[in-house]
């Protein structure tokens, strides 16, 4: 599939920043799949929903209208959330939220017809082997636990000064064994995905290691 470059990998890997920047510089647009997820989870903390409760999320999913703008802020049904689908609330309940088949594919199809629509890169988890297996370009970023949990506590700690590096850790590890043991679509490295340790890469370095492979072919 040509005029589409997929990115999956953990969090904290640096999926997001390097696709935004990659995204900038052949100007192609960005869309980062895990802020829809947040959404879906965002409204649902709203609403109160009980989070074991699947039908009522999956209605929560049919009724949010997603739009990111040209800056990457995210909308949902015409709120500005960008902000709020990062707090802790959301980071606690996303990967339940996400695991739900039904949610998955509501919001599967809107990315593969953004992909259609548009020359895009996409982040995510299951980017490269669910939404885009046939993407013209596959990287898969990854970085140690302990250098995935330095950075968000890094992002943290500039909003909030009693953020807590142990207590991150914890979360992401929950996180990444919650979306590597889900039954749909899980996180894993694609075959063909090129893979790209970041642990001890500046954003710089990982930037240009992925330009070289794309160079001159677009
Ligand atoms: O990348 P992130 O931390 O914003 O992702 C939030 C959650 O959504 C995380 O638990 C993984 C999940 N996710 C997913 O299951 N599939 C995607 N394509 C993107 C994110």
């Amino acid at each position: 599939m040509k005029n589409v470059i997929a990115i999956d990998g953990p969090g904290g890997a640096g999926k997001s920043t390097i696709a935004k920047l990659l995204a900038k510089k052949i100007n192609y647009l960005h869309l980062d799949t895990g802020a829809m997820y947040r959404a879906v989870t965002w409204a649902a903390l709203k609403k109160n929903i009980d989070f074991k409760d699947e039908e009522k999320i999956i209605k929560i999913a049919e009724k949010s209208k997603i739009i990111f703008d040209q800056q990457g802020n995210i909308f949902l049904n015409g709120k500005n959330i960008s902000q709020e689908i990062r707090n802790n609330k959301v980071n606690q309940y996303v990967s339940q939220v996400a695991a739900i088949k039904g949610v998955r594919d509501l919001l599967v199809e809107k990315q593969q017809d953004i992909a259609k629509k548009n020359k895009v890169v996409m982040d995510g988890r299951d980017i490269t082997t669910v939404v885009l297996p046939k993407a013209e370009y596959k990287f898969y970023l990854t970085a140690s636990l302990a250098e995935r949990a330095k950075r968000r506590y890094q992002q943290e700690k500039v909003k909030n000064k009693n953020a807590d590096l142990k207590q991150i850790k914890a979360s992401i590890a929950r996180r990444d064994k919650l979306d590597k043991e889900r039954e749909h679509s899980p996180l894993k490295k694609a075959e063909d995905a090129r893979l790209i340790d970041t642990t001890n890469l500046s954003i710089e370095q990982v930037m240009s290691k992925m330009i070289e492979i794309i160079e001159g072919e677009i």
